[in-house]
C-alpha cells in the first residue's frame, strides 16, 4: 500500500473540497436547471435539498473516507468487511467514470470559448444570432469538440498523475477567491443593466404552481451533482484530510461556497438575458447558455469599454476551465485511486485506463450534437441522456445508500468519534443527524425516484 498524501493545510482541504464541488454544475448547469424548472421556486427547493440530503450526506461521506483512508470501494470493504456495501463505493466509481465522459465535453467547449475571447473573436458581434451561429457551428464540428474533450482529458490526467494535493491545494487557494472576485463583479454588472429586472424578480418570486415530481427530481439531482455527492469522490478526497479538519465546520463551508456561487451564476444569466431579450422560457434555455448568453453580455455590459469586454470574457473562460479542472481531477481521481489500489495498476497505468475510457465514451457525447444528434436514448440525445441518468440517478442512488450506511450500519462511537475528532470538537447536532440519515434521506431520495416513474 502507497503512503497516502494529505493535504497541507486545513484551507486547503476545504478549498480543494470545493473545487471539485463549484465546476460546471454551478455556472453551466445551475441556471439551466433553474430556467427549466421554473426560477425561484427550484431555487427553493434545491435549497431544501442541500439542507436535507446534501448536508448529511457530505459529511457522511467525509466521515467514511478520513477514517479509512482509502479509496471510496475499499473504504466500505474496511468498514463492512465481507457484506455487499463494498458495490455502493462500486456504483461510485462507475458514476465518475460515467460523469466524466460528457462533463469534459462542455469543458473542452470552454478551452475553445477562451481561445475566442482571447483572440477578440467576439468584437463588434451585438446580435444575439451571432452568438448563437458561433456556438451552434462550433458545437456541432465532428472534429474539433472531439480534439478539445481529449485535450481537457489529458490535462486532468496530467494533474492526477502527479499526485493531487499539491497540485490542487496550490491551485485552488489562488484560484477560487479570483473566480469569487470576477462572478460577483459580473453579477453587479449583470444585475445593471437596463431591463434586468424581469430576470432578477424570475428568481425572487416563487411561483409554487410550476413545482411537481419532476421540479423536485432535477432540484435533488442538482444538488448531488453541484455538491459533488453520492459516489464517493468526497469520500476520496476526505482520505487525504488530516485527524485535525473539522469535518462538520468543513461541510458547512463547502455547502455555503458552493450554493453561493451557484446562485451568484443565477444573477448573472438571467438578468442579462432579460436585458438582452433572450426569454426566460424552458425552450430559450439548454447546453448553450453560458456560451451564447454571456459573452453577449460582456459585449453589452461593457459596450462603451471594448478592453473591459475583452479582459472579463477572458478571464471568466479562463476560470471556467480552472473551475472545470479542479471538478475533473476529482472525479478522475476516484477512478484511478479505485483502479491503482484495487488492481494493483501503479497509479500512471491506472490512470490511463481511466482517461482511455472517458475519451473513448466522450467522443460519442460530444458528437451527439452533431453527427449522433439523432442518435436518442428514451428521447434524449447521447449527452442528455447521460447527463440526466447520471445526475437524477446514479447520483442520488449512491447517496440514499451512503445516508443507509452511516445511518442504519455504521458503528455509532465510531461516527461520534470522527465528526468530534476524538471528543475535541462538540456536536450537540449529533442525535438529530442520525435522526435524519436514518429515515429522512433515505426515504425522501427513495420517494423522489419512484415519484418519477410513476410508482404514486
Ligand atoms: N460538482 C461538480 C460541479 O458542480 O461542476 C461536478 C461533479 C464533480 C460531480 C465531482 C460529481 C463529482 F463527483
Amino acid at each position: 500500500m502507497t503512503n497516502r498524501e494529505n493535504f497541507g493545510s486545513k484551507l486547503g482541504a476545504i478549498l480543494a473540497a470545493a473545487g471539485s464541488a463549484v465546476g460546471l454544475g454551478n455556472i453551466w448547469r445551475f441556471p439551466i436547471e433553474t430556467g427549466r424548472n421554473g426560477g425561484a421556486a427550484f431555487i427553493l427547493v434545491y435549497i431544501g435539498c442541500i439542507l436535507l440530503l446534501g448536508m448529511p450526506i457530505m459529511l457522511s461521506e467525509f466521515l467514511i473516507g478520513r477514517h479509512t483512508q482509502s479509496n471510496t470501494a475499499r473504504a466500505y470493504q474496511k468498514l463492512a468487511p465481507g457484506t455487499p456495501w463494498k458495490w455502493v463505493g462500486r456504483l461510485g466509481v462507475f458514476t465518475g467514470f460515467f460523469i466524466l465522459s460528457y462533463y469534459a465535453v462542455v469543458a473542452g467547449w470552454t478551452i475553445e470559448y477562451a481561445g475566442l475571447a482571447l483572440f477578440n473573436q467576439f468584437d463588434g458581434m451585438t446580435e444575439r444570432q451571432d452568438f448563437e451561429q458561433v456556438f451552434t457551428n462550433f458545437s456541432s464540428e465532428p472534429f474539433l469538440p472531439v480534439i478539445l474533450l481529449i485535450v481537457f482529458i489529458l490535462l486532468t490526467h496530467f494533474v492526477v498523475v502527479r499526485g493531487v494535493a499539491k497540485g490542487i491545494e496550490r491551485w485552488s487557494k489562488v484560484l477560487m477567491p479570483m473566480l469569487f472576485i470576477i462572478i460577483a463583479v459580473l453579477v453587479v454588472c449583470s444585475v445593471s443593466m437596463p431591463k434586468a429586472g424581469e430576470g432578477v424578480r424570475f428568481l425572487l418570486y416563487p411561483d409554487f404552481s410550476k413545482v411537481d415530481g419532476g421540479v423536485v427530481l432535477s432540484a435533488m439531482g442538482q444538488a448531488f451533482y453541484s455538491l459533488s455527492l453520492g459516489m464517493g469522490c468526497l469520500c476520496t478526497y476526505a482520505s487525504y484530510f488530516s485527524k485535525k479538519t473539522n469535518l462538520a465546520k468543513t461541510t458547512l463551508q463547502v455547502c455555503i461556497i458552493d450554493t453561493l456561487i451557484a446562485l451568484m451564476a443565477g444573477f448573472i444569466i438571467f438578468p442579462a438575458a432579460a436585458a438582452a431579450d433572450y426569454g426566460l422560457t424552458p425552450d430559450d434555455i439548454g447546453p448553450s447558455l453560458i456560451f451564447i448568453t454571456l459573452p453577449n453580455v460582456f459585449q453589452q455590459a461593457f459596450s462603451g469599454m471594448p478592453w473591459l469586454a475583452y479582459i472579463f470574457s477572458v478571464m471568466f473562460y479562463l476560470l471556467l476551465i480552472v473551475a472545470a479542472l479542479t471538478s475533473t481531477i476529482s472525479m478522475h481521481e476516484v477512478v484511478t485511486s479505485y483502479m491503482s489500489e484495487e488492481f494493483h495498476l501503479g497509479r500512471k497505468k491506472a490512470a490511463w485506463v481511466e482517461t482511455s475510457m472517458s475519451i473513448f465514451l466522450g467522443i460519442f457525447c460530444a458528437l451527439s450534437f452533431g453527427a449522433l444528434g439523432d442518435v436518442k436514448i428514451f428521447g434524449q440525445t447521447i449527452f442528455g441522456a447521460f447527463d440526466w441518468m447520471a445526475s437524477n440517478i446514479c447520483l442520488p442512488v449512491g447517496g440514499m445508500f451512503i445516508a443507509i450506511f452511516t445511518g442504519w450500519y455504521l458503528d455509532r462511537q465510531l461516527f461520534r468519534d470522527e465528526i468530534t475528532n476524538c471528543g475535541t470538537v462538540r456536536a450537540p447536532y449529533f442525535k438529530l443527524l442520525i435522526f435524519v440519515l436514518r429515515y429522512i434521506t433515505p426515504l425522501a431520495i427513495f420517494a423522489i425516484i419512484l415519484s418519477n416513474f410513476g410508482m404514486f
